[in-house]
């Protein structure tokens, strides 16, 4: 049973209304939830992202699996291994229009925990890649200033209908809040230009972003899912990549004849085609001659991909056709389906080895449209995050990007607390968070890091496993155990060898624990947590545990157990595992304040509406023509929520 404190009293509320089960605690004007209490289909109203509500547990597997799984490795010689990654392999998306929730306020009042949260990461890959855009980003215009001091506020003048997406408006103090985070934390940014108008192209932040964060730009997309332009009424039915390539063309005309890009540094670290297999394949661009012709200008290519949507879920209105969380569960719970996912890819990325450019994975997540309650927000992505991670480092992407939206989506790394409630909550911290820290170690610093997916013969598609690997001789090993088998009976053991080279004496291992793959909070990586809902600052709390498993020098082999469900690292030396101090300064920023009044500042109820990575957020759900009036406000609720902010003491920079 997990008893979690649930500070909120507006969460209570919510609660109140459920069909389920709750049992609720008085004590010291402090209230508990049970939250296991409720039932997997209770009936929650509150903002998706803090809904208590797990699915119920997966149904065993149909056969027995092999739970004594041979990892045979070799020294060297290994075939099939991926390219060299980098530690910053997993980075995030931020909705463009969720920025003052997530990074800050201005850039004098920086989200503390957002800082924790990058300096965890930067300990231990070096650094980290952020994507400030989205859908909002396309119609996202650079204004001087804002009323009451904001950086950003949608424009709704001249906005008719529920289909068009407002325009949103920013301030240069956006980016200076980003420059001023690079400054503290090893965070680099992508950007993107806004190109649904091309006649001319609105070309404001692009000299903004080379003026204002200069080297922290990695990269600056050129359009975001042109392939979905026709669907969305943008361009005309005809527009194909040829014409993409066309208005390419006419951006960096554009740039040099407006001089806003002085350096040159826009127009060499430009990303495309960023489509979504949607209309167009990633061969339908490369034939048009795409990467040749912009081969200078191009720094990489990327697409977007979500394994389904849940889009009928946060827009379909009355009778729409929502899909039923607990039927795609076993979705995400399966190795085989993250192949599947990729393999119209594979011809890409060694196109993309071909022509020179890293391949990005620019935007994904479990599922676009928020994700799905119980499976974004519950152990079960980290696992899946985790192989999914590792499946495209194997793959030859060179990087992927987790979507952050606002509080009425399920699959948030890391979600601030709704504004009102700010002074006595604190961060929520997902489980693909989880995932990235995992991940960053598992890549560690080096940038010099392969990663094989291990052909075993025999292995279940429910325990994946993972050769990683450094200037060709294995370092580390990845096990994922998706199983929920509370019995013990689906543990399982890596017996890992060494071909041509000798097993240590030990080795170290670090785990992702909880309770079942239906667990939402309270996850563990190495022994430590964020908690559950609310109770983050954003750093680690507990201490670490790293599991000392001894080898059989006899046999030549080390047996590492794996719970079901969990994720174990297995650190085959200890340079592997220290490794990941090396990444940087660990510094963490504390909360020493905490805000006493209410801010006033407050978003705009629409620019929450549109904050959830939707990437079809303005497109008709398959099968009907058009988005029912009012389905939004339906779903969701459209309050002024002023911005969620803990201030901080900056200068208080502990050394771990
Ligand atoms: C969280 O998980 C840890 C480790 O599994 C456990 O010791 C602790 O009791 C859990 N806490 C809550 C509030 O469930
Ligand atoms: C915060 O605002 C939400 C939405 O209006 C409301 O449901 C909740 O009760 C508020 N919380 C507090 C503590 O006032
Ligand atoms: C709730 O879930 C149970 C089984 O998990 C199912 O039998 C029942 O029909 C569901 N109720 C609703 C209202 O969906
Ligand atoms: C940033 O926000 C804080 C808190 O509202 C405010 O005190 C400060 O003046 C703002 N700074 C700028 C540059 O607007
Ligand atoms: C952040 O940016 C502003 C520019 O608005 C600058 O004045 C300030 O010194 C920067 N640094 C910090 C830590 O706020
Ligand atoms: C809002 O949009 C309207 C119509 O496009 C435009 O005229 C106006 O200048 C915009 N306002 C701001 C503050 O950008
Ligand atoms: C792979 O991509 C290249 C370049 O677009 C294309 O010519 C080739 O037909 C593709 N191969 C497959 C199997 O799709
Ligand atoms: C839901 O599915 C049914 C059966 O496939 C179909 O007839 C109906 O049009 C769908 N509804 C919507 C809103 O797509
Ligand atoms: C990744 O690239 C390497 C080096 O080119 C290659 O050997 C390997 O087969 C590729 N992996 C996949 C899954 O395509
Ligand atoms: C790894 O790559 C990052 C980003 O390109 C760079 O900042 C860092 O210095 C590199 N680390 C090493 C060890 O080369």
């Amino acid at each position: 049973m997990v008893c979690r404190p649930l500070r909120s009293l507006g969460l209570l509320a919510l609660l109140a209304g459920a069909h389920a089960d709750v049992t609720v605690y008085h004590a010291n004007q402090a209230a508990f939830t049970t939250t296991t209490a409720l039932a997997p289909n209770a009936t929650y109203t509150g903002p998706a992202a803090y809904n208590p509500v797990p699915l119920a547990r997966p149904p065993l597997p149909a056969s027995g699996v092999m739970t004594t799984i041979p990892v045979q490795l070799q020294n060297s010689g290994t075939v099939g291994m991926s390219i060299k990654q980098k530690g910053s392999f997993l980075g995030f998306s931020i909705e463009m229009s969720v920025t003052n929730q997530v990074l800050g306020k201005n850039s004098t009042f920086i989200q503390v925990p957002f800082l924790n949260l990058m300096a965890n990461l930067q300990q231990r890959a070096g650094s980290v890649m952020v994507r400030v855009g989205g859908n909002t980003q396309e119609s996202a215009t650079l204004v001087p200033t804002l009323d009451k001091g904001r950086i950003l506020e949608k424009n709704l003048t001249g906005v008719t209908g529920t289909t068009q997406t407002p325009p949103l408006d920013f301030t240069p103090d956006l980016l200076y809040l980003m420059r001023n985070i690079s400054g503290m934390v090893n965070v680099h940014w992508f950007m993107g230009v806004p190109w649904f108008v091309t006649t001319p192209f609105d070309l404001g932040l692009v000299g903004a972003a080379d003026k204002i964060l200069g080297d922290f730009l990695l990269g600056m997309q050129a359009g975001n899912e042109p392939d979905m332009y026709v669907l969305h009424s943008h361009r005309p039915a005809t527009y194909s990549p040829f014409d993409y390539g066309g208005e390419f063309s006419d951006f960096l005309a554009q740039v040099e004849a407006a001089g806003v890009d002085p350096t040159g540094r826009t127009r060499r670290s430009l990303i495309g085609p960023n489509i979504a297999n949607f209309a167009w394949t990633p061969e339908q661009v490369w034939d048009s001659g795409y990467v040749d012709k912009f081969a200078a200008n191009l720094a990489y290519l990327a697409v977007e991909k979500y394994p389904r949507d849940n889009c009928a879920f946060a827009f379909g209105g009355p009778g729409a056709n929502v899909t039923d969380p607990q039927s795609v569960q076993g979705l995400y719970l399966t190795h085989d389906a993250h192949k599947e996912l990729l393999a119209p890819y594979l011809n890409s990325t060694a196109y993309a080895q071909l022509k020179g450019k890293p391949f990005l994975m620019f935007e994904t997540n479990t599922g676009s449209c928020g994700g799905f309650n119980g499976i974004s927000d519950s152990f079960t992505a980290a696992l899946w995050g985790i192989d999914y991670a590792l499946q495209m480092a194997h793959s030859n992407f060179s990087g992927a990007m987790f979507h952050i939206g606002g509080q009425n989506v399920f699959y948030n790394p890391f979600t601030s607390p709704p504004t009102n409630e700010s002074t006595f909550h604190q961060w929520t911290i997902g489980p693909l968070y989880y995932t990235a820290l995992a991940m960053a170690e598992a890549m560690g610093p080096s940038n010099n890091t392969q990663v094989l997916d291990l052909q075993i013969q025999g292995l279940s598609a429910q325990t994946p496993v993972y050769g990683i690997y450094e200037n060709g001789t294995p370092v580390r090993v990845a096990i994922v155990n998706y199983i929920d088998d509370p019995s013990g009976a689906n543990d399982v053991k890596a017996v890992i060898s060494i071909a041509g080279g000798t097993v240590p004496a030990s080795v170290k291992v670090k785990y992702m624990a909880a309770e079942s793959v239906v667990t939402k909070g309270n996850i563990t990586w190495a022994g430590q947590t964020f908690g559950g809902h609310f109770e983050s600052d954003g750093r680690p709390m507990g201490t670490e545990q790293i599991v000392d498993v001894p080898c059989d020098a006899g046999a030549q082999t080390c047996t590492v157990p794996v719970r079901a469900p969990g994720f174990a690292l297995v650190f085959l030396t200890d340079a592997a595992l220290a490794e990941e101090k090396q990444g940087g300064p660990s510094k963490t920023f504390a909360t020493t304040a905490q805000t006493k009044t209410r801010n006033t500042a407050t978003v705009e109820s629409g620019v929450l509406a549109t904050s959830n990575g939707y990437r079809m957020s303005e497109h008709e759900l398959a099968g009907t023509s058009k988005r029912p009036n009012g389905a939004l406000a339906l779903r969701l609720p459209l309050v002024a929520v002023s911005l969620g902010l803990v201030t901080a003491v900056l200068a208080v920079v502990a050394a771990m």
